[in-house]
Parts: structure tokens; C-alpha cells; sequence
């Protein structure tokens, strides 16, 4: 996934997209790129926030940008390949304009520390996730020509306290980080060691930015962590304490009309507590991110994912007790070290059983570092891991369009986003299950809700006419 944050500012947009001209007569321009999950792109709000409040404007213009900031991710190699190429690319640009500054921040900036600096010379300043508040610092050590790194992971940060600029909403939908960093060790996973440890966010905080966002005509907002279930935060002297499902429960309230999603959960951590506020509150949407990465409980072991094939199906079958009808949606890698093709079966086995609505699918990819790659060869040849990727695609693809072909009839409450990628003349939104729905417009508006009769399908989309 990639956004250039400034390709796409709409100034007429609602809500605090306004904030991407603040400064706009500024000489200082940032030019920004983000890769990876959602919240790094978040990341990239807060850090733009940082940057306005030094006099910084945005830019959709790399050539006339004075700060070029790449926000990277590390999950697979080919991510880094991808941003290493970005790099290269913007080291050329620099060579025409010697002012400007190549920022490069986030997972990779992490994970490489100074050696994209000082071995390899493509950028000016490394940041990592926990350091963006001293970035104005980097810069002015930058300019006056001198080494400029910040990689130190924290405990404690997180953000709180900055509001992020929207630069590249819609108005409609947006997202809220709820917590930080990741004390899972699952062995393939790069990501507990760019981001840190875990660490929970003040729920007001949240509470309050989340209303912003409804105050600002937003109509949804994703609370974001990479295990959100085990959300916890509590004050100083330990006397008030706050649950995920009370968190949940709490930016519920805001307003009916506001929905809420969250992502990720984590099969061994999320409670019924949770299910249960979620079949309480009808602005809770009915959709759970639910990461598999394998149907066999020995990799899953291998994994250090601390459940097995059973727990998982078990998982499920209480999701859909507690909420009849949630949609549900995975993560799984193919190929991980040892994986046999009875291993192959078993996640094919559980895709059939959990019928999912959608899945992220890879490629295992060895990450520096991590236990896997210590303790494990990865051993899968990779016209097999291939093999294997397209045959869980195939399936998966099936399921998805025999669902859909379910909803062919049925009436949805869709929040309309604007028009249709593909067809301007179309509208779209999503129905509370995540479901994407394109209809002719009428007279909706973005940021309305409209009820929607599903006419036809694909295996990704569904069509229909609002009633
Ligand atoms: N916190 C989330 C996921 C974070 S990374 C969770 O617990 O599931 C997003 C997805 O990338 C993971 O779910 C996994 O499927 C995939 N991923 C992570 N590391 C990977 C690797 N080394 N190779 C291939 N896919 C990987
Ligand atoms: Fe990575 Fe596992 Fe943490 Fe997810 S839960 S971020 S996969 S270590
Ligand atoms: Fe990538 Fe870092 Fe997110 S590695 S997936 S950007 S936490």
C-alpha cells in the first residue's frame, strides 16, 4: 500500500482536511511518502502535525519540496526493495536541489538504523517511530551539516497529546492509534522490533480526538494497535483502569451516528467482553480482523502464535454465537520454514471451515533478527511457497464470491464515501461489514448513511440502488 500524502488533497474536503494548507504561503515545503499498515500512515499525520508547527507547508511536488520524508515499513523484503528504490530515486532529485533534505522514518529507519546514512549516504536524517518529536531538532543538525539520527525506542510515547492532520482523508472515515508497539513475539515478525514495546494511549485522549473527528463531519473511525485486545491503559497511581471493551464502549457513545471499527485482534486476546460490546452498540461495526498466518498447529507453534487450529476455529464459532453475521477477515502467510504440504492443507482446511470475507495473503519473507530466523532455515523453495500462495488465493477467491453472491438481495446501510474509483458517474461506500457497495448517486452526499438493496457482484465488490 502506498499514499503520497499531497497527490491527493481535496481543500474542499470536510473535516480537518483543511489543516493541508495551513502554512501554504510557507517557503519551508515537506513532501511526504508513506508505505506499510495504517498505523504508520498515522504516523505520518503526526508528524505532519510536528512539521506545520514549525512553519512547514505540505507539498504535492517532490521538486519543490526542501524536506523529502519516506515513511517505510519492514514487514517483507519487498517492501524495503521498494522504498530502497524510492530512495535511490530521490537521492537523484537532490543532487539537482543540494538544499533539500531526505528524511527517511519509520520501521526501516528503525530496523537499519545509521546505515542508510552512513554507509550507503541515500538520506540526510534517520528517525525511528518513538522520535518523531525531535525531528525539528534533526533538521536544524542536518542543515548546519551534521550526522542526524534519533532511533531510541520509548516506553512511554505515544503521541498522545498530538493531534494528527488529515491530510489525506476522505472527510469521512479516519483513524485513531490506540497503542503503540507489540509484546507478542511471533517468530516471523519484524515489527516488535522496530516499534518497541507495548504501550496504551490515555483513553481520553482517544476519546477526545475521536470526537473531534465527529465534530470535524467524520462519520467512522478505526481504533488502530497491532493487538488492540490487549489494550490497557491506567493513571499514574494504578485507581483507574481501561479495558479494550471499555475503550470501545466509550467512543461507542460519542454519537449513533458515529461508527466505529478496530484493527488488529489477535485470536489469543480478544475477549467476549468485546464481542459483547460489539452486539451492543449498532455503531459498532460487525467486522473483526482476525489474523490465521497458518492452519497448522505445529507452525503455529513455530510461530510462537500461543494458540492452536482448534483455538482459533473455537474463536470463530464464538464471534459468530455472540454476533450472528460478523464479517470476518485474516492474514496468512504461506510457506513459513518446515511448512509441509499437510501444513499446506491444514490452512486451506481453515479457510473452507471459517469462510472468510477477505484475506491478506504472502509469501513468508525472513526478516533480519527475528526468532524465525535465528532459530529456523527457510526452507520452502519459493516456486512452492508460490504454488501454495495461489492455491489459498484460489479458494479464498471463491469463497469470496459465493458470499457475496449471498448478499445479492439483501438491503445494507452504507456510509457513502464519494464517487467510485472506476466510474465517476458511480457512488461508493461501505456497508457496516466492511463490504464495499457501488450504486448510482441520487442525491446522496459524502458522509451520508443510505440504505442500499445489493443487486449484483464480484468476488471484491458488490452493486446495487439505494431504496
Ligand atoms: N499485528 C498484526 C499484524 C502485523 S503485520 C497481527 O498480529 O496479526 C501484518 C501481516 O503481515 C501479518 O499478519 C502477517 O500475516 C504478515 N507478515 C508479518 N511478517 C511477515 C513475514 N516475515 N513474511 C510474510 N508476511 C509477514
Ligand atoms: Fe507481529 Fe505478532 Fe505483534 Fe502482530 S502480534 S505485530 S504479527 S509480533
Ligand atoms: Fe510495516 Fe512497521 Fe507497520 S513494519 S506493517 S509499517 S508496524
Amino acid at each position: 500500500m502506498v499514499v503520497t500524502i499531497g497527490k491527493t488533497i481535496d481543500e474542499s474536503k470536510q473535516g480537518s482536511a483543511f489543516e493541508s494548507i495551513k502554512n501554504k504561503d510557507s517557503e519551508k515545503k515537506f513532501y511526504i511518502e508513506s508505505y506499510g499498515c495504517a498505523m504508520n500512515f498515522n504516523d505520518s499525520e503526526i508528524v505532519a502535525s510536528i512539521l506545520f508547527d514549525i512553519g512547514f507547508g505540505s507539498t504535492q511536488f517532490i521538486e519543490e519540496a526542501n524536506l523529502i520524508l519516506v515513511n517505510t515499513c519492514s514487514v517483507r523484503d519487498k517492501a524495503e526493495q521498494t522504498i530502497r528504490n524510492r530512495l535511490i530515486h530521490f537521492k537523484k532529485l537532490k543532487s539537482k536541489n543540494k538544499e533539500s533534505l531526505v528524511v527517511i522514518m519509520g520501521c526501516m529507519a528503525e530496523r537499519l538504523k545509521d546505515q542508510l546514512l552512513e554507509e550507503e549516504k541515500l538520506v540526510d536524517i534517520v528517525i525511528g517511530p518513538d522520535a518523531y518529536r525531535s525531528l525539528p531538532q534533526l533538521i536544524a543538525e542536518a542543515q548546519s551539516g551534521h550526522r542526524s539520527v534519533n532511533v531510541l525506542l520509548s516506553r512511554e510515547e505515544t503521541y498522545g497529546d498530538i493531534n494528527p492532520v488529515r491530510l489525506d482523508g476522505n472527510g469521512v472515515s479516519s483513524f485513531v492509534s490506540i497503542m503503540r508497539g507489540c509484546n507478542n513475539m511471533c517468530s516471523f515478525c519484524v515489527v516488535p522490533f522496530t516499534r518497541g514495546r507495548e504501550r496504551s494511549r490515555d483513553a481520553a485522549t482517544i476519546v477526545r480526538e475521536a470526537k473531534d473527528l465527529f465534530d470535524n463531519g467524520y462519520r467512522e473511525v478505526t481504533l488502530l494497535g497491532q493487538n488492540v485486545d490487549s489494550y490497557l491503559w491506567q493513571n499514574d497511581d494504578g485507581t483507574k483502569r481501561v479495558s479494550f471493551a471499555q475503550l470501545l464502549e466509550m467512543v461507542a457513545l460519542i454519537h449513533p451516528k458515529f461508527r466505529v471499527r478496530f484493527s488488529t485482534s489477535h485470536p489469543k486476546d480478544i475477549t467476549d467482553d468485546v464481542l459483547q460490546v460489539m452486539a451492543k452498540y449498532d455503531n459498532i461495526c460487525k467486522y473483526i480482523h482476525l489474523p490465521l498466518q497458518s492452519g497448522s498447529s505445529r507452525i503455529l507453534q513455530m510461530m510462537n502464535r500461543t494458540y492452536t487450529k482448534e483455538w482459533y476455529l473455537h474463536k470463530v464459532n464464538r464471534i459468530r454465537e455472540i454476533i450472528p453475521n460478523c464479517s470476518i477477515s485474516t492474514d496468512i502467510i504461506t510457506g513459513f520454514c518446515s511448512e509441509t504440504e499437510e501444513d499446506h492443507l491444514e490452512t486451506l482446511d481453515v479457510i473452507e471451515k471459517c469462510r472468510y470475507d477477505l484475506a491478506y495473503m504472502f509469501e513468508y519473507s525472513e526478516r533480519p533478527g527475528t526468532l524465525a530466523a535465528r532459530r529456523y532455515p527457510d526452507d520452502v523453495p519459493s516456486e512452492i511457497k508460490n504454488r501454495r500462495l495461489s492455491e489459498i488465493i484460489a479458494l479464498q477467491r471463491q469463497i469470496g464470491f459465493e458470499l457475496n453472491q449471498k448478499e445479492v438481495g439483501k438491503v445494507y446501510e452504507v456510509l457513502v464515501e464519494g464517487p467510485s474509483k472506476k466510474n465517476k458517474e458511480e457512488y461508493c461506500g461501505r456497508a457496516d461489514n466492511n463490504k464495499m457497495v457501488i450504486f448510482p448517486r441520487e442525491n446522496s452526499s459524502k458522509c451520508d448513511f443510505v440504505k442500499v438493496k445489493i443487486t449484483e457482484c464480484t468476488s471484491g465488490t458488490l452493486k446495487g440502488v439505494i431504496v
